[in-house]
């Protein structure tokens, strides 16, 4: 959108980016033909609404359609014509009837056709090649969050619920999906009519289709409920890990939430080309391929994890976003931060062992990396147009949402929550509901004034960095707080949040675990004895930072770290780093923190230690890159021994996951020769035997070889991309192409992102690949700069934006300009706050660049 002087700015004015309330609608019945071979669908519609004062025009969404008649039908049998106007700029579709009408019920009936586009929204095709190697296209919808107007005229407002059903006319050897169960099919000719049942009553954005050469799995009933998966042919045998946590989800969260599910059936769908990682649609949820099947046996635990988290998630969705939905798009967070926070419950339920509340500790981690900077946002924040809904799907909503769930169900107990979640969903069920009524609810179970503490998480910027030190008795602790920030601002710093302090303290006379909440800027805490060590937000629940006095940092280090839970483990880490970011902390005494840490196996404290790692890799100059890989070596060297290349017998997932991050920065960032010589042997082994390399093994040794592969290497990887088996395999070869370092194949790489070789659904992640690899991040800038029109134009929308997180990789202030020079003139509509947060983000590395470099080179 480099030059949009000339287009239509759309209209700012309350009534033109919601709808009236005159007319609302209460069923559905749409028919839909789309043409498979054209490109093209047609319509027709009967609204059944409500006119609630006397009207002379009808509103409702509609884009890119073309509407051939509409009218209206009294209940009497009356018919009032009506002429139609589609402004495409607020996206409407008004019914000027030639007379008013008074308030009563009325039919609208419209007709219209459309285009079945390639952009992954709306009604839309996506294309596979079947098992001859013939392209096949399969229809499918994706309507989250205003897209169902791309398909049918419609109400397109989350709070205007209605029923709906639903018929469609597919060639007679398709199948046809969609929301609700089958009620009749006729085959008539070459085509076959496919009428649902009635959905629910429900929001707009849930509606769903699919239509094409679908297999399906066998049915699995739980709780009465029949539940399927489904894919393009020749993939069932991936959908038993699906199947698993789908059934084992669905049957927790009706009993967690004490609702039953509000569906009649549950389909599970995979989808070749999906924007996103999956879509909530009440029965007939749809994926992307990687996030629905997978051969357990050969998948990594972060494979095998991803699927679970992505169905229990939109299992969980099921009753938070499609029983009770949000009132408008600014409390998106009710539907996708409890979402996520009820994956994490249900998977931690079905596989206690993946201690999945420890592993959220990264997620959590990555929203805390935007939390801290003024670019950040509200968790609710004000939305109006389309674009800005788009904007809202980031890790604050999702991550940082819940987090602060997660805060607030341990500060209450797991059961008084339960319990006040339960009385929200069935006091608002099939309608809709905003962030007060959910405290209005906890409130009501718990007895505590939730609302006042959770007012300054939700509707506050930031969060806190509390500061502890002991108090002159030396039987005390003072707990201090600030709003924390990577640029230092005092106005900002003195924003206070309500925050529930879990400790453990070590004392003199004895261990003691307790809770205190910190409201003002500081309190005193008084303990049992005297201090010797003490761990603030002990357990990882709570969102807010945590900065040690000197002295108590020393003695956290010497004398507890043995003793501390990973989790607290992997926050000291990570807290550090942030202080080391924020210039609190200087590098070296960060990386002698690591130099502690060379015992660790823990798969969540390794990652985040190697994150930070990669940074320093982005930073510093090529000229250093030798010390930084000698430190990794040292660092990491004895983590290599005490792990081996290959796994003992009874390990658990968790363990074997962090001997690959081990090896992985070894054999990448580190350059370590040993390792990188044993990958290439292991490789060639793998090609004859693929069982001999451990399952988790086999990503790291991917990215391993592709690193210092050569060309011939490169055109092997290619091939296996194309011909994956498996989504898994597909993208472990797809994403090692970004990971090469000779410039020539990387620049074969990034051309593969437009010609059509990479779907456009990853195409952008891999972009934004090339442009963390230090190798090809200036190759693949002006490769995006130059090719950024027909990235506009092929790249779904939401994805342009998750590519442009790749400039964050160019640590240097010269690049840095060039990325503010680039994003003051180039707009990505759909990014809300992201870009801002980019280039805040890149401003901080910059800045730490300049002021650590000689230290670190002194350093090492
Ligand atoms: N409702 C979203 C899908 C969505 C995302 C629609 C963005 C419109 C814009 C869905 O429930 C979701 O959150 N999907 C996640 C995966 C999930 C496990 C976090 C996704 O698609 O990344
Ligand atoms: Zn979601």
């Amino acid at each position: 959108m480099s030059n949009d002087a000339a287009v239509a700015e759309p209209n700012l004015n309350v009534e033109s980016y919601r709808l009236p309330r005159s007319v609302v609608p209460s069923h559905y019945e749409i028919t839909l033909e789309p043409d498979l071979e054209k490109f093209t669908f047609a319509g027709h519609e009967h609204i059944t609404v409500k006119v609630i004062k006397p009207v002379k025009e009808i509103v409702l969404n509609s884009i890119e359609l073309t509407v051939d008649k509409a009218h209206v039908v009294s209940d009497d049998g009356k018919t009032i014509d009506g002429k139609t106007s589609l402004d495409e700029v607020n996206e409407r579709l008004t019914i000027s009837l030639v007379s008013e009408i008074q308030p009563g019920t009325y039919k609208i009936y419209i007709k219209f056709a459309g285009i079945l586009n390639n952009k992954l929204h709306g009604f839309y095709r996506s294309t596979y090649k079947d098992k001859n190697g013939q392209e096949q296209i399969l229809a499918t919808t994706q309507f989250e969050a205003t897209d169902a107007r791309r398909a049918f005229p419609c109400f397109d407002e989350p709070d205007l619920k209605a029923t709906f059903g639903i018929t469609l006319i597919v060639d007679k050897n398709h199948t046809a999906i969609s929301n609700a169960k089958l009620k009749s099919e006729k085959i008539e000719g070459d085509k076959k009519e496919v009428v649902f049942e009635p959905t629910v009553k429900m929001s707009t954005y849930l509606v769903a289709f699919v239509i094409g050469d679908l297999e399906g799995s066998k049915e699995h009933v739980v709780d009465n409920i029949p539940i399927r998966i489904w894919a393009v042919p020749g993939k069932m045998h991936l959908s038993h890990f699906g199947l698993d946590i789908a059934k084992s989800a669905l049957s927790y969260f009706a009993r967690y939430y004490g609702i039953p599910y509000p569906g009649t059936k549950l389909d599970l769908i995979a989808i070749p080309d999906f924007a996103f990682g999956a879509m909530e649609n009440l029965g007939a949820v749809t994926f992307r391929e990687t996030a629905l099947l997978v051969d357990e046996t050969k998948a990594s635990h972060a494979e095998l994890e991803r699927i679970a988290d992505v169905v229990a998630h939109e299992l969980a969705h099921m009753w938070f976003g499609d029983l009770v939905t949000m009132k408008w798009w600014n409390g998106l967070w009710l539907n996708e931060a409890f979402a996520t926070f009820m994956e994490i419950l249900a998977v931690d339920n079905w596989k206690p062992n993946w201690k999945r509340w420890d592993t959220f500790s990264v997620s959590r981690a990555q929203a805390f990396a935007v939390d801290g900077l003024q670019s950040t946002r509200t968790i609710e924040f004000p939305v109006r147009l389309p674009e800005e809904a788009q904007g809202m799907f980031d890790v604050l909503t999702y991550e940082k949402g819940a987090s602060v769930l997660r805060m607030l169900e341990q500060y209450l107990g797991a059961e008084t929550f339960r319990k006040g979640v339960s009385l929200y969903l069935s006091n608002n069920k099939f309608a809709n509901a905003e962030t007060t009524d959910l405290w209005d609810a906890i409130e009501e179970a718990s007895k505590h004034p939730v609302r006042k503490m959770m007012d300054s998480w939700i509707f506050q910027e930031g969060h806190p960095l509390v500061t502890v030190s002991s108090d002159e008795s030396g039987t005390g602790i003072y707990l201090d707080q600030e709003r924390f920030l990577f640029l230092a601002d005092s106005k900002l710093k003195e924003t206070l949040f309500h925050v529930p302090v879990m400790y453990k303290a070590v004392t003199d006379k004895g261990t003691v675990s307790d809770k205190a909440l910190l409201t003002q800027k500081r309190i005193q805490v008084k303990l049992p004895g005297k201090l010797k060590w003490i761990v603030i937000n002990v357990g990882g629940h709570g969102f807010y930072r945590v900065s040690y006095s000197p002295q108590l940092r020393q003695r956290l280090i010497s004398d507890g770290l043995k003793d501390l839970e990973s989790i607290d483990r992997f926050n000291l880490v990570n807290n550090t780093w942030a202080g080391v970011l924020a210039g609190h902390t200087s590098l070296p005494e960060y990386l002698d923190l690591l130099l502690a840490l060379t015992k660790e196996t823990d798969k969540n404290v390794l990652e985040t230690i190697v994150g930070s790692l990669s940074f320093i890799n982005a930073m510093i100059d090529p000229s250093e890159k030798p010390k930084l890989q000698a430190f990794i070596q040292k660092l990491l060297g004895d983590a290599k021994k005490h792990f081996g290349w290959q796994p003992g017998k009874s390990e658990n997932e968790l363990y074997r996951e962090a001997r690959s991050i081990v090896f992985g920065a070894l054999g990448t960032i580190g350059a370590d020769e040993e390792t990188r010589k044993e990958a290439k042997e292991l490789y060639t082994k793998y090609q004859v035997d693929p069982s001999c390399i451990e399952a988790n093994m086999v990503p790291a040794i991917i990215r391993i070889v592709a690193c210092c592969g050569d060309e011939k290497l490169y055109d092997e990887f290619f091939k296996e991309f194309k011909a994956a088996q498996t989504p898994q395999s597909e993208n472990r070869y797809l994403t090692a192409l970004a990971a090469f370092s000779d410039p020539k194949l990387l620049e074969r790489t990034l051309n593969s992102t437009i010609n059509g070789d990479i779907r456009t659904n990853v195409a952008p992640m891999i972009v934004a690949a090339v442009m963390a690899n230090t190798k090809g991040r200036e190759l693949a800038w002006k490769f995006m700069q130059e090719k950024w029109q027909t990235m506009e134009e092929v790249f779904p929308a939401g994805l342009l934006s998750r590519m442009c997180n790749g400039v964050t990789n160019l640590i240097d202030a010269k690049l840095e300009k060039e990325v503010i020079q680039f994003f003051a003139t180039h707009k990505v509509k759909e990014a809300g706050k992201l870009i801002d947060q980019y280039l805040e983000r890149l401003h901080v590395s910059v800045q730490l660049k300049e002021k650590e470099e000689a230290k670190l080179a002194a350093y090492w």
